[in-house]
């Protein structure tokens, strides 16, 4: 089975528990993510939408589209936009994030709300963003990413396995975005904020230097 085939194995169990346990506990940053969003405006795609919890935050001029590999998380997240009367949510696709079936240069917003760290190939996902946005674009990534000191890694490598199992992530280190900046050279980082005063959370802003970039 691959990395996408357990996720979606992964979420089609979490689909009728997921919003109550994680509603609460991730509102502050979806409300954050779709502003800072909503604040560079225009079409934005919402990579993993899942059950569409942060849809609802996204102010009424931006042109929502959302993907993820789970058919029951999507099936909620409809209900969701049909309930709340989202007409700025355009649709909302099965897709597998690692080939985004877009033209380049189609969105100034991706956005990875709490998907990124669980992702199979975070590089190749990271390299779709970059062709997908637009040059003047903003790639925003919510996750729990921790700056990674010696103590902390040793704690999450244990829970790891565990966390994994569950569809979760313990270990996400900044520097692995960082590194990959480094190496492909599409994007660099231009903002990471705490999303809630223990640091748990961030939201790593990155910034494309273009298509040319890709092709070059
Ligand atoms: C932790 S949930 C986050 C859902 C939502 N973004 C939120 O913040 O509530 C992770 C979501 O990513 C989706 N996902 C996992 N791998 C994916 C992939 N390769 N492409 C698209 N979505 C994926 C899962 O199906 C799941 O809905």
């Amino acid at each position: 089975m691959s990395g996408t085939e357990r996720q979606r194995e992964i979420y089609r169990r979490w689909a009728p528990v997921y919003d109550p346990i994680y509603a609460r506990i991730l509102r502050r940053a979806h409300r954050h993510l779709a502003q800072v969003a909503g604040r560079h405006g225009g079409d934005v795609l919402e990579i993993g939408v899942g059950t569409g919890l942060g849809l609802p935050y996204y102010p009424s001029a931006c042109r929502v589209i959302g993907i993820d590999v789970s058919r029951e998380m999507l099936e909620r997240a409809k209900a969701r936009t049909a309930r709340h009367c989202l007409r700025n949510v355009a649709s909302l696709q099965i897709m597998d994030a690692h080939h985004l079936d877009f033209p380049a240069d189609t969105f100034d917003v991706v956005t990875l709300p709490f998907v990124l760290t669980l992702i199979e190939a975070p590089d190749v996902v990271l390299r779709e963003c970059a062709r997908v946005v637009r040059p003047e674009g903003l790639i925003l990534i919510a996750s729990r990413i921790s700056r990674g000191g010696p103590l902390q890694t040793r704690v999450e490598r244990t829970f790891e396995p565990l966390a994994r199992r569950c569809g979760l992530s313990a270990a996400f280190h900044l520097s692995r975005i960082e590194s990959w900046c480094e190496a492909e050279r599409l994007a660099h980082v231009d903002q990471v904020e705490n999303l809630d005063l223990a640091g748990f959370f961030k939201l790593v802003a990155l910034r494309p230097f273009g298509n040319a970039a890709l092709r070059s």
